[in-house]
């Protein structure tokens, strides 16, 4: 096992590249079921939920060949069965996109639930929603499997009571081949909703109005393979513009497109960095120092949930007293109790938080709660005064691509160290 260690205080200064987008990958490659022959997928992140998802498909006999380290060819034609079981799920929380791609495939799933993030109750009565009023019977099994069969899927009005990413997702996989229209309202406007169309579209599919809150899907009876480039990840070029501004650095972010990063651009404007646009990169520029501000997270096109950790960490150290309101998960906040290790003052009330600007943080040893949490904590110990050591890193490992070396290319004091058991066991005994 390995943790981080960070010594704080560098400025960063120079360029990083944006690998492919998490989250479009994590749909897109369960979507590769939906065809019966090759599909080639450029600019793949090389991040353990990927590589988890191809574990997955490749379980289910699926034939995958990875051209290099960002491209892969999947043929899914050798797959054979709708059933899903949870020694395959439960690696990853995205898995249950297999219940609307082998809806879509064979008019039946039988997928397990997965485990999920720890940050409040992951439902998933949406996507139910969706599964039934495309005529699929869905029941919860025992060992949590998901049995969800049809004779036909048809196409259906599904309005989403509440917008959710993965429910737009999971419907749309479902009902790209189902007989006649699908109108999925208050859907997700996600970059990553948008990419999952447009592959889909690569195949064959008829899905219009991704990014917009109706989406009108045409069934049709088949879907061929293609080739398709996966976005950049809008979420890892926020993490390393904060990450950039929280050192008060100068750092080129590349491999971006600049519209998905409308929301978090104009909040580091507002504390005061200077960001510059260019048709596929980002400057960040700051002095360090960060005026207060309120932040609330919304879905797309708001300010991102999984961002408010990183920015809150700026917030930490921003003079005068700011709001966060997180409006998308009941429980985002657990890592604030890291943060305070290191010296922050925060108040959390439910989904609100209250951060009163301290002049520093102090490096202390610390774990990452989840994924986002997780590059939360890099950022305060890049901005820290002293050392910082994050345990729990395999979190970071799941949607960061070569996190550790893109940093230390610009300017970053970071290293990974193996754990020796016996250190960790003395500080669970203290
Ligand atoms: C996706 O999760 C992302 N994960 C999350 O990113 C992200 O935080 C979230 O969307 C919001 O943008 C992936 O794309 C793999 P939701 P998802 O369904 O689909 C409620 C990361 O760090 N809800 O949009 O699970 C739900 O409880 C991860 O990359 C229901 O009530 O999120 C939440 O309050 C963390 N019923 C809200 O909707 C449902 O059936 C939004 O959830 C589904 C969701």
């Amino acid at each position: 096992m390995e943790k981080l260690v960070i010594h704080g205080g560098n400025r960063l200064s120079g360029e990083i590249e944006i690998s492919g987008a998490k989250n479009a990958a994590v749909a897109i490659i369960p979507a590769t079921l939906l065809a019966q022959d090759v599909c080639r997928i450029e600019n793949i992140p090389n991040i353990s939920d990927v590589s988890c998802m191809v574990r997955i498909l490749s379980q289910m006999g699926a034939q995958i060949r990875y051209i290099n380290k960002h491209t892969i060819e999947i043929n899914t034609k050798t797959v054979n069965s709708y059933i899903v079981p949870y020694e395959m799920t439960k690696q990853l929380r995205a898995s249950y996109y297999l219940i609307g791609a082998l809806l879509g495939r064979y008019s039946r799933a039988k997928v397990a639930l997965p485990g999920g993030c720890n940050f409040g109750v992951r439902p998933i009565d949406l996507h139910i929603k969706g599964f039934e009023l495309l005529g699929a019977k869905t029941t919860v099994e025992e060992n949590a499997m998901i049995n969800a069969s049809a004779d036909m899927l048809t196409g259906s009005p599904i309005y989403m009571d509440k917008v959710s990413v993965g429910a737009t997702i999971n419907v749309m996989l479902a009902a790209v081949k189902a007989r006649g229209l699908t109108i999925i309202e208050n859907a997700a406007k996600e970059p990553h909703i948008v990419d999952l169309a447009n592959f889909l579209n690569a195949m064959g599919a008829d899905v219009r109005g991704a990014g917009t809150d109706v989406i009108k899907i045409h069934g049709v009876s088949n879907l061929h393979g293609c080739t398709y480039a996966i976005i950049p990840d809008q979420i890892e070029a926020g993490t390393y513009m904060a990450a950039a501004a929280a050192t008060g650095g100068d750092v080129l972010i590349k491999n971006v497109i600049p519209k998905h990063l409308e929301s978090i651009t104009a909040k580091l404007i507002e504390c005061g960095v200077k960001v510059t646009e260019y048709d596929d990169s980002v400057r960040v520029q700051s002095d360090g120092k960060f005026k207060r501000i309120n932040l609330k997270t919304m879905p797309h096109p708001g300010f991102p949930t999984d961002m408010q950790p990183q920015m809150a960490v700026l917030l930490s150290v921003a003079e005068g007293t700011s709001l966060v309101s997180e409006g998308v998960w009941d429980n985002r906040f657990k890592y604030i109790d890291q943060l305070m290790r290191m010296g922050a003052d925060v108040q959390v009330d439910g989904t609100m938080a209250v951060f009163q600007g301290v002049k520093e943080l102090m490096g202390a040893p610390v774990k990452a709660d989840d994924l986002r949490a997780g590059a939360a904590m890099i950022i305060a110990g890049l901005m820290a005064r002293g050392t910082t050591e994050i345990e729990d890193i395999i979190y970071i490992d799941r949607g960061y691509e070569d996190y550790v070396d893109k940093l230390r290319n610009v300017g970053a004091d970071i290293y990974r160290k193996e754990i020796s058991q016996t250190s960790s066991d003395a500080v669970s005994a203290g």
